[in-house]
């Protein structure tokens, strides 16, 4: 493998950019390792967008217009102990707290060998969404994932390694996901 491009905030606007998906104008030809992500793309995301469940993003590469990455978002709320919430100087009498949470994430396998870091810019680029939503509509404090140990073990130290830490409500035992967040203003 030739040596891949590294992507971070600072350059990923040269290589990419990053556009809603829309079903109408979208010819779909994306490939990541795991086929549940790919059909989500494929047959899941048009429908999940009219119905208002969740908001896909593609991430293009500018010189051949190519997916590289997508993240569906929607809105979330988690609920923290009390000790969670000192963590965050969150000095609050309600365990319920509001999120943005990435409900699909994936990178595409060509995409994958020429460049690292996608799926930490996606993050990033999320992290911008919920920014915007802060600012000018409404409140979401973390970024959250349920990560998908079931499909892609590794995925956990993915996750840790751009500051997620697991919640401790929906992290128990032979569950097939994990619940993370990531506090935004943290
Ligand atoms: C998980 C996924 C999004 C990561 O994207 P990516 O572009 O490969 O990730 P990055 O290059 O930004 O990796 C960031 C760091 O996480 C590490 N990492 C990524 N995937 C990993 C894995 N499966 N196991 C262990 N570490 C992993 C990388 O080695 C890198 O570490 P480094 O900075 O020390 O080199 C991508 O592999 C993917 O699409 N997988 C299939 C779908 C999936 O599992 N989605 C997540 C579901 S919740």
């Amino acid at each position: 493998m030739s040596k891949r491009v590294r992507i971070t905030a600072d350059n990923a606007e040269k290589y990419f950019f990053l556009e809603p998906f829309d079903h109408e104008k979208t010819a779909v030809i994306f490939s990541c390792p795991i086929n549940e992500y790919n059909e989500w793309l494929f047959q899941d995301a048009s429908r999940s967008q009219k119905d208002h469940i969740a908001k896909t993003w593609l991430l293009r590469e500018r010189s051949t217009g190519k997916i590289a990455a997508y993240m569906s978002l929607v809105m979330d709320a988690i609920k923290l102990s009390f000790t969670e919430k000192e963590l965050h100087n969150l000095n609050y009498p309600f365990k319920t707290i509001p999120a943005m949470k990435i409900a699909k994430l994936a990178v595409d396998c060509g995409s994958s060998e020429k460049y690292k870091g996608i799926g930490s810019f996606m993050i990033e680029a999320a992290i911008g969404k919920a920014l915007v939503c802060n600012d000018d509509y409404c409140a979401a404090r973390f970024l959250t994932v349920d990560a998908d140990i079931e499909h892609n073990e590794g995925v956990l130290a993915f996750y840790k390694k751009n500051g997620f830490i697991l919640n401790a409500e929906l992290s128990g035992k032979n569950r097939k996901t994990i619940s993370m967040r990531k506090d935004i203003y943290g």
